[in-house]
């Protein structure tokens, strides 16, 4: 039975069938579980074995992880909010690549719809199926809950041949996305034309460089705030987006004359396109306000983070939207008092990609080893992350911003091994000695603040396997707790490992 059961998950066309093979719980989690691709080679024992240990164990991790969450008082990994229909939401707190995908997809089966409001294809998760990888930038984690819907809010910029790819990768891994993705007619396109023009700014700038992504988004929303961009719906009135086409090549040519664009071919493209798509653009303000009327519950998954935010983060240094909390009214068309959890995701630490003021950041053997051991290379981009210790004046900024209900703590395991670890607790100025308070605007004053730092004793033992605060040596919830207090906001989730189930749930 067990054996039918894994041949099943392993091997079935249907992830959706999997799903109930083991109910959705197991599924979500089997999707990056290292042994499942061996398991159809499984004739040979000593892999069915090992596949059966590992099952086992979470199993026993995840009985372990809902008791504990029901002996709180709550049901699974949620708070009590569960049972309003409000709006939660997952951001990024710090310089992106907070690992805000794993707690989407954890809490994703818990709702019925699951929105992206805001940025492109610059930001990124990664999915494992079968051993296969897919990477996906633009479609939400939530498409892999079967009944969960997904919606593409009107702030987000669209590339459109990168979003079909990544659904014909999800119908290739059997995952049905029929009828449960929509897209905002309102949501801007990103051309390739964007994406040449994002590649020939950064060569200009030369050692000035921002480092984008190089995915068209700067100059996808320029277009949009120029007001000559080209919106998804506009799509659905051919002669329209054909003029509209002509006269955004013709004024992007005249700044760059250098372009090559071949209009003809791309409207081809764009044609085809147009009919594939147009059963998913819809007014999701309509959607959305509708489903949340009828009781639905939504969850917002936050692509970036605050501190790339075109008007708080360190500017220039930034993407060009808004990933902190305000881009989902403006993203998505909900109003603020239909706002609940606002869940700030936190590394234990602090990376970033791309050039920019990174007061906290360690050239040196602490750098060294959060990179290797976090495995801190961009998803999009592929590029070495640059890593330091986590940032309390930066944190208290962004909880300021976004006005934190909770926090989601990842990582945690990554200090494991180290005799000590800092938390950045202060800018003073490094030539008066004075107290900074606030987040200096000025980018020359943030490249040379001096840090305050606080140093605690580290740990050596494996918390991977720790599914309760209290199972995590005292060091490590010595850790927690003073984060907690710096920034003042509870800390609910902390990430102890890189599996999907590998969340602590305090009832905070
Ligand atoms: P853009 O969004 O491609 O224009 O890039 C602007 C800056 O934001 C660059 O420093 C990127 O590395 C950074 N960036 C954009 N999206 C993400 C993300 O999802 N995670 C981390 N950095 C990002």
């Amino acid at each position: 039975m067990f054996r039918t059961a894994i041949q099943r998950l392993t091997s079935s066309s249907s992830i959706a069938a999997a799903a109930t093979a083991f109910g959705a719980a197991t599924y979500a989690y089997t999707l990056d579980n290292p042994l499942s691709a061996s398991a159809k080679a499984a004739d040979d024992s000593s892999e069915m074995d090992a596949i059966k240990a590992w099952m086992k164990e979470t199993d026993v991790k995840l009985a372990k992880l809902e008791a504990n969450a029901v002996s709180s008082g709550v049901s699974s990994f949620m708070d009590n909010s569960k049972a309003t229909n409000k709006i939660d939401i997952v951001l990024g707190a710090q310089w992106g690549d907070e690992g805000k995908g794993k707690l989407v997809d954890m809490l994703g089966m818990h709702y019925d719809v699951c929105a992206r409001v805001a940025g492109g294809s610059n930001a990124g998760h990664t999915i494992v199926v079968d051993n296969v990888k897919y990477k996906f930038h633009l479609v939400p984690s939530g498409i892999l809950h079967p009944a969960t819907k997904c919606v593409i809010g009107n702030g987000v910029v669209v590339h459109m041949p990168q979003f079909l790819k990544e659904l014909r990768g999800l119908k290739e891994a059997g995952v049905d996305t029929t009828g449960r993705i929509f897209i905002s007619d309102r949501a801007h396109l990103v051309f390739d034309f964007h994406q040449a023009v994002d590649g020939a700014q950064e060569s200009k700038l030369g050692r000035n460089k921002i480092g984008t992504t190089k995915k068209g988004i700067g100059p996808a929303y320029a277009s949009k705030i120029s007001r000559n961009g080209i919106r998804v719906g506009d799509l659905q009135d051919w002669e329209y987006f054909e003029e509209r086409f002509r006269a955004l090549v013709s004024s992007t040519m005249s700044q760059y004359p250098s372009l090559n664009v071949d209009v003809e071919e791309e409207l081809k493209v764009y044609k085809e396109i147009a009919s594939e798509i147009k059963a998913m653009t819809i007014d999701t303000i309509e959607y959305v306000n509708l489903q949340h009327k009828n009781g639905a519950r939504i969850l917002v998954e936050g692509a970036n983070a605050t501190m790339l935010d075109i008007d708080f983060g360190t500017y220039p240094y930034v993407t060009s939207s808004n990933p902190s909390v305000g881009s989902v009214l403006t993203g998505l068309g909900v109003s603020p008092n239909k706002l609940a959890g606002i869940y700030g995701t936190v590394k234990a630490y602090c990376t970033r990609v791309g050039e920019g003021p990174f007061p906290t950041e360690q050239l040196n053997d602490y750098g060294e080893h959060l990179g290797t051991v976090g495995a801190e290379f961009g998803t999009t981009t592929g590029r070495a992350r640059r890593c330091g210790w986590l940032d309390i004046p930066q944190m208290q900024y962004s909880a300021k911003i976004n006005g934190y209900t909770a926090l989601n703590l990842t990582k945690l395991d990554v200090f494991t091994g180290l005799k000590s670890v800092f938390i950045g607790t202060k800018y003073v100025d490094a030539d008066t000695g004075k107290p900074i308070h606030g987040m200096p605007a000025s980018l020359r004053q943030l490249y040379k603040v001096k840090v305050i730092y606080e140093e605690l004793p580290g740990w050596t033992e494996d918390i991977s396997k720790c599914t309760a605060f209290e199972d995590l040596p005292p060091n490590a919830q010595a850790y927690v707790h003073r984060v907690e207090e710096l920034i003042g906001v509870p800390i609910r989730w902390i990430g102890v490992g890189p599996g999907r189930r590998d969340i602590i749930y305090r009832d905070v």
